[in-house]
């Protein structure tokens, strides 16, 4: 399929983890690989799509001149990056696994391990998608949300409280869902659909993301 779906369009994809630093030589981070926004990434420029790609740490690499990568480490960065280019966008999908919380202060020097204890405060970070959400003008907005429990009730829930057009829901409950995977199980929902799909590899569930959201953009 080769049919240019996409173009004119600029996509907004945040993809991987955020790393929150401790002090000069630790974070917070998380397991995320990326794969999932690298995936969207690459099968939205083959649709014909302007793909702005933010990326926390990940090992994933892309090769497409329709996609701009925009390498960032902190949710702040992130954020920062991701309003840069939302005047543009006119569908962002957010894939990135934030880090909810981050250190208060980062150390100036590399913490010692003189003490038994060590405690460090954390403060909640920006949400990211939420903020979009606020800010939104005619963009179409897609969020992601991983349960482990009440997992449509907290998708729906976070469709309406982040003003999402649209969210993908994985299980981790689903064997090969989720997260290191290189297949994931998703359902999505906008506030009147359902739809339930199997279990695909992650280039493949790019694939039915961006057919669900082609339809829904041309109602
Ligand atoms: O609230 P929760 O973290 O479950 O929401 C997940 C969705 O929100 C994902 O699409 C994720 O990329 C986005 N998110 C964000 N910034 C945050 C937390 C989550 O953009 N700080």
């Amino acid at each position: 399929n080769n049919r240019k779906t996409l173009e004119g369009k600029t996509v907004l994809i945040t993809a991987g983890p955020t790393y929150e630093a401790i002090d000069p030589v630790r974070f917070i981070g998380n397991h995320s690989s990326g794969k999932m926004g690298f995936s969207l990434a690459e099968e939205a420029a083959k649709r014909g799509a302007k793909v702005i790609l933010i990326s926390g740490p990940s090992s994933q690499t892309i090769n497409n001149k329709n996609v701009d990568l925009h390498k960032v480490t902190s949710a702040k960065e992130m954020l920062a990056k991701v309003f840069e280019f939302y005047d543009k966008t006119d569908i962002g999908i957010a894939s990135a696994a934030v880090a909810d919380y981050t250190p208060r202060d980062v150390a100036k020097e590399k913490i010692k391990k003189d003490d038994d204890n060590l405690t460090i405060e954390l403060v909640k970070n920006p949400d990211i998608l939420k903020t979009m959400g606020e800010k939104k003008t005619h963009q179409f907005l897609v969020g992601f949300a991983l349960e482990t429990q009440n997992e449509e009730e907290n998708a729906k829930g976070k469709l309406a409280k982040k003003n999402l057009d649209m969210i993908v829901l994985n299980s981790l409950r689903d064997e090969g869902a989720g997260f290191k995977n290189d297949t994931n199980k998703i359902k999505i929902f906008t506030k009147t659909e359902k739809k339930e799909f199997d279990l695909k590899s992650k280039d493949d569930v790019a694939k039915d993301i961006l057919d669900f959201v082609e339809a829904q953009i041309l109602k």
